[in-house]
């Protein structure tokens, strides 16, 4: 294998750019030559194909973003826009891909490579959800969280000098894992999650036994969950029936997407792309690429992004504890 294709693919997450930049210079070491394919599975198809080189991915480390773009593909979901897809790794003389992206991203890589097992596809996981099967983190999800954990810290500061309530929005399709970590981090008072969720009976409970304890303010991270914007109507049918505190309610949204990567978004990006070189060249394929316990894993594809949303317990369990 020769030349080597990486692309972003799905919602952008901070440290992209530090996996596009490893995949790139790992390529090099081993005598190879990268390619960079821009908008996801979208360029592939209209064949935006361009070949990087060291100095292509300079300066990038450190940058949100992804410089080489993304897309949710709908075309990619048809035969004929894969037939492009093949045909445009064809004519590029392409024969590895690694693919950064989340659930959406490898559920096309997988069927792709049945239509096509010619091309070797390998993942890496970038998403700031934190919800695939086989890592401990997703890349961006560490940038994500701190942004959001800065996010309700100012919020705390102006909640406590009014007496109120106040409800903060995290992203998360599907998924409490921006929740939960930003919750115990904040010290905040509630979450609703779309794993455990609660009824507005339960959250008043809770928020009363806040007020009892003489807090003069309290915040409640909810989970955008698959309804972005549930919180208004969270915060309404508590307001409803709690009505202790002046209520609001704060939505971060693509905040989080954003910014420059933390420490370990860049450790964890750099870790990924240099292994997903190298698996490609040692003739894996099929896999997503991801760190257990501080040790590199393959996880099929199938299996990383199946039923995926599993909550650790025991931060659940923390979070639980201290929100008295
Ligand atoms: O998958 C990452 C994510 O940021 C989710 O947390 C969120 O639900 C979704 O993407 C938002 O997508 P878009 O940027 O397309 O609105």
């Amino acid at each position: 294998m020769n030349r080597i294709a990486v692309f972003t693919s799905g919602g952008d997450a901070p440290g992209m750019n530090a996996a596009i930049r490893a995949v790139v210079r790992a390529c090099l070491y081993y005598g190879k030559t990268p390619f960079g394919i821009e908008q996801g599975y979208d360029g592939l198809i209209n064949g935006q194909v361009i070949e990087l080189n060291s100095r292509s991915v300079s300066n990038i480390i450190h940058r949100g973003g992804t410089i080489l773009r993304s897309a949710r593909s709908a075309e990619f979901r048809t035969k004929e826009g894969r037939k492009k897809a093949y045909e445009s790794l064809k004519k590029n003389g392409i024969e590895g891909i690694v693919a950064c992206g989340g659930d959406g991203t490898f559920t096309g890589a997988n069927i792709f490579m049945q239509e096509y097992p010619d091309i070797s596809i390998v993942g890496i996981p970038g998403t700031i959800d934190n919800d695939l099967n086989g890592t401990d983190f997703t890349i961006g999800y560490d940038t994500a969280t701190n942004t959001a954990v800065d996010a309700i810290d100012k919020i705390r500061d102006t909640a406590s000098s009014h007496n109120r309530l106040f409800f903060i929005e995290v992203m998360g399709r599907d998924s409490g894992q921006i929740a939960l970590r930003s919750s115990i981090a904040a010290g905040v008072e509630a979450m609703l999650i779309p794993e455990m969720p609660l009824t507005t009976n339960e959250l008043v409970a809770e928020l009363e036994r806040g007020s009892k304890n003489k807090k003069s303010s309290s915040l409640v991270v909810v989970a955008e969950g698959s309804e972005p914007g549930r919180s208004y109507r969270i915060a309404k049918e508590v307001t409803d029936k709690f009505n202790y505190y002046d209520t609001k309610v704060t939505i971060l949204g693509h905040t989080q997407r954003g910014g420059s990567p933390t420490v370990n978004d860049r450790v964890l990006a750099s870790r990924l792309g240099v292994a997903a070189v190298e698996s490609l060249l040692s003739g894996e394929k099929g896999i997503m690429i991801g760190i257990i316990n501080n040790k590199i894993n393959f996880t099929p594809f199938e299996k990383a992004i199946k039923n995926a949303n599993n909550l650790d317990e025991e931060m659940v369990r923390i979070a639980k504890i201290l929100s008295l």
